[in-house]
């Protein structure tokens, strides 16, 4: 499923509070440090604003019928970094994918649930490749992840009745690119 984009947020009005938040992002990134040593950092940054109520405008928190929605919160100039939050309406959830660059997860609202995979070349399963589940997990509010490429396969949903809100942080220009998503696997998965 492919979520629809909003970036009409993105340098209109935003919060105080993201705003310190991006600057404590900036702070980490500009480290220069590893992709996973970064995450990491920036993670714990993350989580002391999850689940507070002056985060996210309106607007950034509303989600769409038909597809979860991304809203584009910033963009660093130069490309450094961006943070989105996504919405979730009850049962909407991503394609299975991975990502172009390192990234952190932080439930903001509601519970995400989660499925990773590990990729079974063909050569190694009769020609043909597929997906094994390697783990579910169950993010409630606050919970944040973080983590790099390679290995980072996923699938992500809002198993809850509720709305669910999640903000991630990437390490790519999400403003040129659009999107986080390196590449979505097609292919057969256990489950
Ligand atoms: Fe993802």
């Amino acid at each position: 499923m492919t979520p629809s984009t909003d970036s009409t947020a993105f340098g209109t009005r935003t919060t105080d509070r993201l705003t310190g938040l991006v600057d404590e992002i900036r702070d980490v990134v500009g480290r220069g440090l590893p992709p996973d040593i970064t995450a990491y950092l920036v993670g714990e940054r993350l989580g002391p604003h999850l689940g507070t109520a002056d985060l996210l405008t309106p607007q950034q928190r509303e989600g769409d019928p038909e597809h979860y929605r991304q809203h584009l919160l910033h963009a660093e100039p130069g490309g450094g970094f961006s943070v989105v939050a996504l919405v979730w309406l009850p049962g909407q959830r991503t394609s299975v994918h991975d990502h172009v660059s390192w990234c952190v997860t932080g439930v903001h609202e509601g519970e995400e649930r989660e499925r990773r995979y590990r990729l079974v070349p063909a050569t190694t399963n009769g020609g043909r490749a597929r997906l094994v589940a390697t783990e579910e997990v169950v993010n409630p509010r606050g919970a944040v992840c973080g983590f790099a490429p390679p290995g980072d396969i996923h699938r992500v949903w809002n198993g809850c009745a509720d709305t669910a809100i999640s903000l991630h942080v990437y390490g790519a220009d999400i403003s040129r690119l659009g999107t986080s998503v390196r590449r979505v696997y097609d292919v057969p998965a256990d489950r």
